[in-house]
């Protein structure tokens, strides 16, 4: 440990320089207008993998954005981790609610200061400068791969079929990825679940064109209260998802399970005051914990119809829609989420406006085994750091290829994640904290380490 910790001392702001480099690229994956930007980080990671050691490193074409490839084999009888992570972000609107530009990375308060500083290119540049030092310290225990992809924030949609084409060369033991957080700076935690996610966008269309208000107002369906009503219609009173067959496949979690999760020190009035809500709401019954963690749940994402401008005009819109999402818990299959939502939104429609849905993107669920060998590396690894035991904790977030990695490979994915809540991720002004960046440094060549020497 003090081998790493010295290394860190006298690297840190090369580190820094680097993942600034890479966080300098606007490499956003849902806009045709970074498509060169995507090639630029895929070309940045190459470059930071071979420095670091790699023997080889491919930036391999997909049907979407590429993936970078890269390995060291010390020793094919030896065990084999491949590192996830992904280097495109989500898009930084609005700009104007940034305290700096989100592309142009600034250190403030001890954090960086960027899209993409958590999320995930300061997450994954961790493994990148974590396997540097073991390569160079000669304490790489293990063969590496890593698997960088450009596709996460939209849905993997390129990966299932990345992951069947080239399921030799992606061969391993196990997944390693640092893509989600912890509970708390001081409460080390472990992610072992993950949602699954049903993404689709709905388009209520009444009159052919918009219409005067008052000529026609009152006589004519308004696409957007037609709209406002099927959406609230789609949760009830407690909160539960009123779709037909939605819950069927949903796993209950025993009264034992659920009194083990509740252990875990979730500081709800915490919580709270960093969202400033006064009160929390879900479904009856589940703690907030429980709500995100073993429950699924239905949100607008975004809504949008008639005039936004300035000032009034007084218009009957001829169409609305919305962008809605469903997080889904291990078990329930999104293809037939897909399917139960299209049915049952068509189905509340009056005769007086059409609907249409389109799905967007999905994923399935993930609950990591807390009885595998790597799962018992990565606790050892957080406790010899953070001198505590981690906690396991279900996140509500939600990583496609997980589940795909399992289902193709064959592969368990651990997911030791530094992250913290007030990174902001997906939001303006989302900032990583030095200190877990480092952190994360110091910690993963001991996974390596308790991994490699097996239990
Ligand atoms: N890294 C996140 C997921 C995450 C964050 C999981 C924190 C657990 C804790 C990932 O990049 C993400 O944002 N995923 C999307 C998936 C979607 C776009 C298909 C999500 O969850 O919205
Ligand atoms: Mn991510
Ligand atoms: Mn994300």
């Amino acid at each position: 440990m003090e081998q790493i910790n010295k290394f860190i001392e006298e690297n840190k702001d090369r580190f820094i320089d680097e993942l600034f480099g890479l966080l300098r690229i606007p490499s956003v994956s849902s806009k045709t207008e970074h498509k060169q930007d995507m090639q630029k980080a895929t070309e940045y990671l190459k470059k930071s993998l071979l420095d670091a050691g790699a023997d080889s490193v491919e930036i391999i074409p997909t049907g979407g954005h590429p993936v970078v490839y890269g390995e060291k084999i010390i020793d094919p009888s030896k065990p084999v981790v491949m590192v996830y992570g992904h280097y495109d972000v989500q898009p930084a609107e609005p700009f104007e609610l940034w305290h700096s530009q989100p592309f142009e990375p600034e250190i403030r308060e001890g954090k960086i200061w960027a899209r993409g500083a958590d999320d995930d290119k300061g997450q994954l540049f961790m493994h990148v400068k974590a396997f540097e030092f073991m390569v160079k310290s000669g304490t790489l225990p293990c063969n590496v791969k890593f698997m960088l992809e450009g596709e996460e924030e939209i849905g993997s949609p390129s990966l299932g079929k990345f992951c069947r084409e080239n399921a030799e060369k992606l061969k391993s033991d196990v997944i390693l990825v640092s893509d989600t957080s912890m509970i708390g700076r001081d409460v080390p935690s472990i992610t072992t679940g993950l949602r699954g996610l049903s993404y689709l966008e709905v388009e209520v269309t009444g009159p052919n064109r918009d219409l005067h208000s008052g000529l026609y107002g009152g006589a004519v369906a308004n696409p957007v209260n037609v709209l406002t009503k099927m959406i609230a219609s789609l949760t009830d009173e407690n909160n539960r998802i009123t779709i037909p067959g939605f819950y069927d496949d949903v796993i209950e979690v025993s009264r034992e399970e659920r009194e083990e999760m509740a252990k875990a020190p979730f500081d709800e009035e915490q919580y709270k005051k960093e969202i400033d809500v006064v009160e929390l709401s879900g479904e009856s019954g589940y703690s907030a914990m429980e709500r995100t963690g073993i429950r699924p749940s239905l949100d607008v994402n975004g809504i949008w119809g008639g005039y936004t401008g300035e000032g009034a005009k007084t218009i009957l819109p001829s169409k609305a829609h919305a962008k809605i999402s469903m997080r889904l818990v291990p078990n329930q299959q999104s293809a037939k989420i897909d399917e139960l939502f299209v049915q049952h939104f068509k189905s509340l429609a009056p005769p007086s406006v059409k609907v249409s849905v389109r799905v967007l993107h999905g994923g399935e669920g993930y609950v990591s085994p807390v009885d595998h060998p790597a799962y018992r590396a990565a606790s050892k690894a957080y406790e010899a750091t953070f001198g505590k035991k981690p906690v396991p904790f279900r996140s509500g977030g939600s990583i496609p290829i997980i589940s795909l990695f399992e289902k193709e490979l064959d592969a368990k994915s651990i997911l030791m994640g530094f992250g913290l809540e007030s990174d902001a991720i997906h939001s303006p002004n989302e900032n990583y904290p030095l200190w877990n960046f480092f952190k994360g440094i110091e910690t993963i060549p001991l996974f390596y380490k308790y991994y490699s020497e097996g239990d």
